[in-house]
């Protein structure tokens, strides 16, 4: 049973404009509060907006901001080894396409992936995970799609449920059974392989969504519509990789499929920015992607400003962005797509939940949401302007204060 605890004179918190909002769109993001004021945690959940005299642990929060936990939406979590020599390759000017097709890419962690034992991949997947808790993320999406094979697709999904047991974070799985085309199969052949492997995806039990790669190298608008179908079917979120490196127009065939989220967004047709902007749809930007890749730079603003969803998240994964610290990810969204920090928080707290389907339950400061709670070591407007610093001092998941950065922060705790 987590401590009750009593957060005491923060400098900030942050609090949706009102309770019960199931994401922030526009200057909904904006109109989040960060005020003074101390936070009590009881049995695991947000006890009260206000301190607790008779708590068993206090936090002297002064000169800190509160924040809900980080929830990282779209990670390729469980993956081995990294790919750093395609990087030198990119900082030379070769595109990713042509790393692909070389070999490279996807397909090469897939293969590290066939040839490491579970052991090992749990082993680096952990590692990960404790520097996200870090770094703040108290939930995060796991992804298969490093598999390329059909037991290889199964296997990462077992993976990915035993990573959720080692770790303290909650996980979401997502069945991304469509990354690359496998060796030996066209698109459409691999679909059918897709669409045969469903009752076994299902029947894996923790999978929530389904996801695809549109792109030249990768899947069509056609399979688009077809994993939509296979998602509605199943009862699963449809998620989508699309327009990150060209655009294929995906996002009106992505809309029409019903799906949660489109994410990468680099190259969305301006025309569809106002369609997707009126949807139940988050526009999941990936800004870590984006500027290691050099690629180009979605509308976030214009996303924002046009009343769409609008989250960010790492994109976690060994090629486009082997990066996992969300308070990175701020500060390149607000650098990027010129988002304050409070609309930053905004899109990887509440809107990353809602497209996760946990909006009630976590991503904001309220009464009865679950207490994942972060200690900042100072305002949230640091997060940003001291770009690449780490702010988190404390994590607390469920109330129990799961990470304590240094012998500072330990100070900042007194039970009593
Ligand atoms: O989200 N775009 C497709 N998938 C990943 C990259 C995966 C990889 O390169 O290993 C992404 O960027
Ligand atoms: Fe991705």
């Amino acid at each position: 049973m987590s401590p009750s605890v009593s957060l005491e004179g923060a400098g900030e918190i942050l609090r949706p404009p009102r309770d019960g909002l199931r994401h922030l769109r526009g200057d909904e993001l904006q109109r989040q509060t960060l005020r003074p004021g101390g936070l009590a945690l009881r049995d695991g959940a947000i006890a009260a907006l206000q301190a607790d005299p008779l708590a068993e642990l206090t936090v002297d929060a002064a000169g800190c901001a509160v924040v809900p936990g980080f929830v990282d939406c779209h990670t390729h979590l469980p993956f081995v080894g990294w790919r750093a020599g395609e990087y030198e390759q990119k900082l030379r000017g070769v595109p990713y396409e042509e790393i692909s097709r070389g070999g490279g890419g996807i397909a090469a962690s897939a293969r590290a992936l066939r040839e490491s034992s579970d052991e090992l991949v749990l082993a680096q997947s952990s590692r990960l995970a404790a520097e996200m808790l870090a770094c703040g993320t108290t939930t995060f999406e796991c992804k298969s799609g490093y598999g390329l094979s059909r037991e290889g697709e199964m296997r990462s999904l077992v993976l990915a449920r035993e990573l959720e047991i080692g770790v303290l974070q909650t996980t979401v799985s997502t069945a991304l059974l469509a990354h690359a085309v496998p060796a030996g199969f066209t698109a459409d052949e691999w679909m059918g392989v897709v669409q045969a492997m469903m009752p076994e995806v299902l029947s894996a039990g923790s999978v929530t969504a389904l996801d695809i790669f549109v792109e030249s190298i990768a899947f069509s608008n056609r399979h688009l519509e077809l994993m939509g179908e296979l998602a509605a079917s199943a009862g699963l979120a449809l998620r989508c990789h699309v327009e990150q490196f060209a655009s294929h127009r995906s996002v009106p065939v992505a809309l029409a499929a019903g799906a949660r989220s489109v994410d990468h967004l680099s190259m969305i047709d301006p025309d569809d920015i106002h369609e997707l902007a009126q949807a139940q749809c988050a526009a999941v930007l990936l800004p870590a992607a984006e500027f290691l890749g050099g690629e180009h730079r979605a509308p976030g603003r214009a996303l924002l400003d046009a009343g769409a969803i609008v989250v960010l998240a790492t994109d976690a994964n060994p090629g486009t962005a082997p990066v996992v610290s969300i308070p990175v990810v701020i500060g390149l969204g607000a650098r990027l797509y010129g988002l304050s920090v409070r609309e930053a928080l905004g899109a990887a707290t509440l809107n990353a939940a809602w497209v996760l389907g946990l909006e009630h339950d976590r991503g904001s400061i309220e009464v009865g949401k679950r207490a994942d709670v972060l200690l900042l070591d100072g305002p949230a407007e640091m997060i940003a302007y001291r770009f690449g610093r780490n702010p988190v001092a404390i994590a607390f998941i469920g109330g129990e204060p799961v990470y304590v950065r240094d012998r500072a922060s330990a100070d900042r705790l007194r039970r009593s």
